[in-house]
Parts: structure tokens; sequence; C-alpha cells
């Protein structure tokens, strides 16, 4: 992968792109941002944007586009039926996966739900690397059960393995031996698998699988949400895709794919989805669903002009300097952090810096939620908005019974093209300052506590008064500045 080397030899991630329109950020002070995570419930998703100074939420839908995106979403064209825009799209996912038939949907999990609908059915198998909570939901949903088989690696904090992501084939075929391909609803592989830190499946590894697939009459569907994350580390870790471009790649792995789906809230940069798939039968299949939940077949569920301005971010994608924005600033705020002892998920992916929360605040017991408890403090101390991806995010059993997450994890994505490398540089100043007073930081208890999804809208207190000990020490240390 081509990188601009520094004289001095610092590893320096650099933005291969111009900034030329903005928006206007504010850092409040620490009183306002104590406030304003107490009436959050000390729940990010609850924060207002006016209160947040970097938002590192998601890279979903928040993207940002380039100059030729915003062109083209000029010229779209609109009609509820036989938009021209919609055959521009059509068009460029052919010759970028070389997949006839596309059908649009207003975003990833739309996808997920006519995938489930149509192949799912009660007592049925979907093996895959690992799950994302949408993709589950669906699948359930429809009487089948997820089966995960990710390599070992993959749910180690600390690791060298390029590909974590990776699945596990020999457990892959042992389930087909075991329950027959006949309740096989599909194979699924996420590419940059989301929930065990945006880690990468290397081309071999899916060529495996797809293998396996074939010898067995079995389809394969290919979540291609994170695929620029992805692509880039195929190429820069994959020995022999070192001399590939990434249009080569990408034709590579959607060659060893019977159905493609994705978020274009990521892939893209633009906000919708799609289907891709190379075969007649499954696209009619699917067809008439996308009538009946998303909209026509032309637009199905999407804006024109998000659609033109996913065509232009598709195309976009298949550009080197494009694909290593997000894992190149990513792997600068992992190795920072790593270099000060800060626990984090290695080797960086994509997405998102992840740390780990679990060893980040040892002292708080599972119980009381030490992933959201340091997303709390870190918005706290820096305007700083992540993602709790630990035992908040789970849901309790049917007896009531919490249900503790493998990994105690805070999210810090990372939208690509958005923040610069001094931004960045502050997330990590004051993540370093929270490490060093993290005994300060204490756990939390719901005060308010929805049966269904409540990462969303649960809200919590602290079961001290650790707020105001952080807040005091923090003066102390940082004076007069935000
Ligand atoms: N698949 C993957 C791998 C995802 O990461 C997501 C969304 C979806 C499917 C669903 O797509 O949001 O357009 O409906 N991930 C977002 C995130 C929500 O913040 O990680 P969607």
């Amino acid at each position: 992968m081509s990188k601009v080397k520094f004289y001095s030899g610092e590893n320096v991630p650099l933005e291969m792109h111009k900034v030329r329109i903005i928006q206007k950020l504010d850092l409040v002070p620490i009183d306002r941002r104590l406030q304003a995570i107490k009436e959050a419930g000390n729940n990010t998703f609850l924060l207002k944007n006016r209160d947040i100074f970097l938002d590192m939420l998601t890279d979903s839908g928040v993207n940002a586009m380039s100059d030729q995106q915003l062109a083209s979403m000029m010229v779209a064209d609109d009609s509820y039926a036989g938009s021209e825009s919609f055959t521009r799209l059509e068009q460029k996912i052919e010759e970028i996966f070389g997949m006839k038939y596309f059908l649009p949907v207003h975003q990833g999990r739309a996808a997920e739900n006519i995938i489930s609908k149509v192949y799912v059915t009660p007592g049925s198998f979907v093996p895959m690397n690992y799950h994302f909570t949408t993709t589950k939901a669906h699948i359930v949903l429809n009487g089948g059960t997820v089966e995960e088989f990710i390599t070992e690696e993959g749910l180690k904090f600390n690791s060298d393995h390029p590909f974590k992501g990776n699945m596990d084939t020999v457990a892959l075929q042992k389930l087909i031996d075991r329950v027959g391909a006949s309740k096989i609803a599909y194979v699924r592989v996420e590419t940059g698998t989301n929930l065990i830190g945006g880690q990468p499946h290397s081309l071999e590894n899916l060529r495996e699988v797809s293998g396996i697939c074939k010898k067995n009459g079995i389809k394969l569907v290919f979540d291609a949400s994170l695929l620029a994350d992805n692509l880039y580390f195929i190429k820069a870790r994959e020995e022999s895709c070192k001399n590939k471009s990434i249009r080569e790649i990408t034709r590579e792995i959607s060659d060893l794919c019977d159905i493609i789906y994705f978020s274009a809230r990521k892939l893209g940069c633009a906000r919708g989805g799609g289907i891709c798939s190379r075969n007649h039968d499954d696209y009619m299949k699917m067809r008439e669903l996308v009538t009946l939940y998303e909209g026509f077949l032309t637009y199905g569920g999407m804006s024109v002009r998000e659609i033109e301005a996913m065509t232009v971010g598709l195309e976009e994608t298949m550009d080197e300097n494009m694909v290593n924005q997000g894992p190149q600033f990513i792997e600068f705020v992992v190795n920072e952090l790593h270099k000060a002892g800060v626990p984090v998920i290695t080797p960086a992916g994509g997405l998102g810096a992840h740390i780990n929360a679990g060893a980040f605040v040892s002292h708080i017991p599972q119980s009381e939620y030490p992933a959201g408890a340091l997303a709390a403090a870190l918005y706290l101390v820096g305007g700083i908005r992540g993602m709790e991806r630990g035992s908040i995010s789970e849901q309790r059993d049917a007896d009531g019974n919490e249900t503790y997450a493998n990994m105690e994890l805070l999210r810090l994505a990372a939208p690509r093209r958005v923040f610069t490398l001094s931004q960045l540089k502050f997330v990590v100043d004051r993540i370093i300052w929270l490490y060093q007073n993290r005994e300060l930081i204490g756990g939390l208890k719901f005060v308010e506590e929805p049966k269904m999804l409540r990462f969303f809208f649960g809200k919590l207190e602290g079961t001290t008064g650790w707020h105001e000990k952080l807040v005091a020490k923090f003066k102390a240390d940082f004076g007069d500045s935000l």
C-alpha cells in the first residue's frame, strides 16, 4: 500500500484531500458537559449534537462526501419509476461487482430483512464469521439460528494476527456434516467484522469459505458494509494481493459470492443500501419484498440524490487514497494509545479504535457497566462521544438476569475524511489523562431500563458521586482550559 513517507521517519497518516466545506464545532465548558451527560442518563445515544465536540459514535451516515458526490446530487433524476439515477447506480454496481441484478433498499438492515425473509426458515441455520446486531435480530425473527465461527484469534484482545475476522472453515464444514446442507439457509461473511473491532478477513479465507459453499450447494451471502476498510487490509497485509488494484481485489471478492448486500451509510459514503445478485431466481424472490417494504424498484426508499452520491461514492471507493483514510488514522490513534499503556484492541482494525474498558477500569465490576462508565467519563473530559459496546448493549435473559458481554469495549468510530490529525491527537491526549486518573471513574446503575434495545434508550446514574470528583481533578489539572 503506497503511503507518503516523512523525512523525519515519523509514521504520520496524511489527508489526501482538502477541506472545502466546514461545520463549526464547539467544545462546551466542562460544567455544561457534566449537566449534559446527566440529562442523557449517562447514555451517549441520548446526548444532543450541540453538546458534542467530536462525534465518534458511529461511521454510519456521517462520512464526509466529496465535491463530486455533492455535484452529482444536483443532477439527480427524480421520478417514482424509471429514474436515470437508478440506472447509473445499477450500471456502476455491475461494473464494480460484476453482478447483473441490483435491488435498492433504504439502509443495510432493510437488506437483512429481505434476505432473511426469503431464505431463513424456522429451524434453519445461518453460519457466519460473526454477527451484527441487526443481522442476528432478523435471522432470529424468521426462526433461524446464528452460528458464529470466528477463529480463536478473533476474540483475543491483543494479537498480531493480520486477519482476526477470518472464519473457522473446519467448524463450518463440521456444522454442514452435522445438520446437512439443506438445513443451512446460507453462509454469511461480514467483511470488516464490526463487533469484534472492525477486524478484516483475508481473500484466501473467503476463497476457502466459498469453496465449501460451492461443494455443498449453499449460497454465500456477503455483508459488504465495511468493505472499504477490509479492502485496505487485504492489499496492505495479504502477500498475494500487494500488486493488485483495489478494483481487482473487489472483483475477486465478488466473484466468490452469490449475494452481496451493504449499508451505503458506510460503503459509498452516502445514505441507503442495496442487494446485488448474479442469479435471476434470487432476484425475483427478493424483488417483490422490495416493492412491499422499501418502495418501487428504481428508488427502494432512497432519495435519488443519495442514489447519485452512492454511485460516485462506490467509484471513489476503488481508489487507494480513499480506502486508506479510515484504517491509517485509526491505526495512528491505536498505536499512540498502546504506546502510552492504554489497553486497546490490537492490531488496529477499521471502523474505529476500540478501547478495552474491562482492563481500563478494571476496578468496576461488569454489573456496574465498565464500558458505559468509560463512555460517560470520556464525554465529560473531552466532549468526545463514543459508543458503549459491552454489557449495556446486551439484553437480560428470560429470567431477568444479566447476560454479560464477552468484551467490554468503548468504540471510538472514525467517520471517513471527517476528523483532522490534530483532533485525533486531542482524543488521544484526553484518553491518556483519563487513564492516569482512572481510579476516579466509578460504576453506573440503571434508573430507567427498557426491556428492548436498552442501550438506545436506557438511563443510568453513577453508583457514587464520581462525576463531580472527576470534574474537580480535571479543573485542577487543566485550569480554565475547555
Ligand atoms: N451490517 C454491518 C456490518 C453494519 O455495521 C451495519 C450497521 C449494518 C449491517 C446495518 O446497516 O445501519 O444501514 O441499517 N452498523 C452501524 C454501526 C449501525 O454504527 O456500526 P444500517
